[in-house]
């Protein structure tokens, strides 16, 4: 197994190697033998260097994530407070857009690790292309929406971020005086 690296003409370049962690991983025996990539036809591999890169990178965040949630719980047990460090919550504000990161890399790991096959051995994505027509319409509406969609929860979170809570506070005892 390589963290890193690029795979070039059968073998990754500029990773650091780990042996037989791979074995391990997926067979739970580290001498089990592992079926390697040329045992797979050129034409019927999937794009190596993109299944790899967002391979790593979902399990990089995923990794991450979880240190920053040890890190919070180790905190709170020795110290019986948050965190103090300004890195934490650096961590803590990248956390939600890279969660999502990961997510995009998780999906494009298992559907670009398919490739060329729609079903694996049976039918290839090239033969499961519809014929339908008026695709770029559906498109192009599908694209508009989320474009409304987007920019609408801009505007909705600015707002809430620009409105302190005791604005609430206030607004709440407005509608209810005591
Ligand atoms: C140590 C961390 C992680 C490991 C070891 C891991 C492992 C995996 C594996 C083995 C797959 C299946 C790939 C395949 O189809 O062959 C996968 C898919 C996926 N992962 Fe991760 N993952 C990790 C973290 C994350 C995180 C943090 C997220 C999102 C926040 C994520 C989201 C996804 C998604 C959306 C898929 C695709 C599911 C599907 O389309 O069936 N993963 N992951």
């Amino acid at each position: 197994m390589h963290l890193g690296g690029i795979y070039e003409n059968g073998a990754v370049r500029g990773g650091i190697e780990l042996p037989r962690l791979l074995s391990l991983l997926a067979r739970h025996d580290a001498n089990a033998p592992i079926q390697g990539l040329s045992a797979v036809p050129p034409a019927d591999r999937p794009p190596v260097n993109v299944v790899r890169f967002a391979f790593q990178a979902m399990v990089a965040i995923g990794t991450l994530l979880a240190l920053l949630g040890i890190a919070y719980l180790v905190t709170w047990r020795r110290r019986g407070r948050l965190p103090r460090s300004r890195l934490f919550y650096w961590l803590v504000v990248a956390a939600g857009p890279l969660s999502l990161i990961a997510l995009l890399a998780g999906w494009t790991t298992t559907e670009v690790g398919r490739q060329p096959w729609v079903v694996y051995g049976v039918m290839r994505t090239s033969t499961g292309v519809t014929a339908a027509r008026g695709i770029s319409v559906v498109a192009g509406v599908l694209l508009a929406v989320y474009a409304a969609l987007a920019v609408a929860i801009i505007w909705l979170l600015r707002r809430l971020a620009h409105r302190s809570p005791q604005s609430d506070v206030r607004e709440e005892l407005r509608l209810r005086p005591v």
